[in-house]
């Protein structure tokens, strides 16, 4: 079993039972009973806060639409996909030709540094920031400028365009993963403004939905070089039903859709995407589910003397002062799969905010781990468990 299908067979096996027995709940019972549909809070099964999902999953709506979707699944239905993209047209007050949906938002982020770095345009980079451009920009030969945050963990504009002047493509991921922290308004606009001719700014609003930040998508409406990127996958909780937007002028569009080809989305995530759109209160509701338990842990964190970054998102980076990465492998070994290192901050690692009774498990596994030297701690963490590089081919 490779790492990566290790990872998809535990998560299965725990949640399979759970998923069968499925009654669709409210919200707030959700909340409430933490009744997670994608992970175990339970003792005897791992709990994986490691890649900034939802644990509510699907809104009962959107898994409504799912089960009515499911039997018309034998056809592409390239209307559903205008239907979507008509909904989050109106809603955000955007021309529909200035947006296209994609299965998930990673598509149109790799795609955008396939067209627009290349041997002599460089992609731009927070540093720390989230990695799968830098990925894509391996296949296009472009130099990868890595640019370290402020000292508010804000993007680095003045220095990104400093060292950038052949710049391709500048990737603001706003909020941040991993420091969940946003670079305000102002700077990205004097980025759009100033930026070299030619040049694209590429703005990632994956977790915009957690805070009560701008959005980018005024510089699109504005007609600037700009790209917004938006996905289900956060607080909408279809990370697994891959649905996502592209927002941007029609040309630049066009050159997205050359790429991908012919790739019609999945009819369930579409159908869950629109039902989730037409939820008025989902949105602020799971703001405030992720709200309530990010301050606890912050609470707690204080309580505890652990320096973290005040995150506003649905994820938090916490300094272990150790080696991050056996602090990882360790909480996995108590099944608590906790998010990854970035090399820049090899003691921080990154934590996702699930239900509570996830994060009261955290809690009481983390002071488990810090109370064991670092040597016994890596005597305890089983073999499968010692390597935990496993998942960083795992990009989240
Ligand atoms: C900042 C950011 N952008 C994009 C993605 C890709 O998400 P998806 O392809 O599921 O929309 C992620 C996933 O974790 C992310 O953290």
């Amino acid at each position: 079993m490779t790492d990566l299908s290790r990872r998809s067979f535990l998560r299965f096996a725990a949640s399979s039972s759970a998923v069968l027995a499925m009654p669709i709940f409210s919200e707030g019972y959700m909340a409430a009973s933490a009744m997670p549909q994608t992970s175990s809070a339970t003792t005897s099964q791992p709990i994986y806060i490691d890649a900034n999902e939802n644990p509510l999953g699907p809104s009962a709506k959107a898994r409504q639409a799912i089960v009515e979707m499911a039997p018309h699944g034998g056809r592409y239905d390239l209307d559903l996909t205008k239907q979507l993209v008509k909904s989050f047209s109106e809603i955000n007050n955007v021309p529909s030709e200035y947006v296209r949906a994609f299965a998930g938002s990673s598509a149109p982020l790799q795609y955008a540094v396939l067209i627009f770095t290349s041997p002599s345009k460089s992609y731009v980079t927070a540093d720390p920031s989230y990695e799968a451009g830098m990925r894509a920009a391996l296949v296009s030969k472009a130099r990868v400028v890595k640019v370290p945050l402020t000292a508010d963990y804000a993007h680095d504009i003045p220095a990104m365009m400093r060292n950038a002047p052949d710049a391709g493509l500048f990737y603001i991921c706003n909020p941040n993963n991993p420091s969940g922290t946003t670079t305000p308004q102002e700077r990205i606009d004097y980025l759009v403004a100033r930026k070299p001719a030619g040049s694209l700014v590429m703005v990632d609003e994956a977790y915009y939905h957690f805070t009560d930040m701008p959005s980018s998508m005024d510089l699109v409406k504005a007609g600037k070089d700009v790209i917004v990127l938006r996905t289900f996958s956060k607080i909408y909780g279809m990370a697994g039903l891959r649905c996502g937007f592209a927002v941007a002028r029609p040309e630049i569009l066009e050159k997205l859709y050359d790429v991908q080809g012919w790739n019609p989305l999945s009819t369930t995530g579409v159908a869950a995407a629109i039902a989730s759109l037409q939820e008025n209160n989902l949105v602020p509701e799971r703001r405030k589910i992720n709200t309530g338990v990010r301050s606890n842990v912050f609470e707690w964190m204080q309580k505890q003397n652990i320096s973290y970054i005040p995150s506003q998102t649905n994820f938090f980076m916490m300094d272990t002062k150790r080696n991050g990465k056996t602090v990882m492998a360790a909480m996995a070994a108590k099944g608590v799969m906790i998010g990854r290192t970035w090399p820049i901050w090899p003691s921080r690692v990154r934590i996702t905010v699930g239900t509570q009774e996830e994060m009261d498990r955290f809690q009481h596994a983390y002071k488990q781990v810090m109370q064991s030297t670092e040597e016994a701690l890596l005597e305890s963490i089983p073999a499968g468990f010692r390597h935990p590089e496993w998942r960083e081919g795992f990009v989240s």
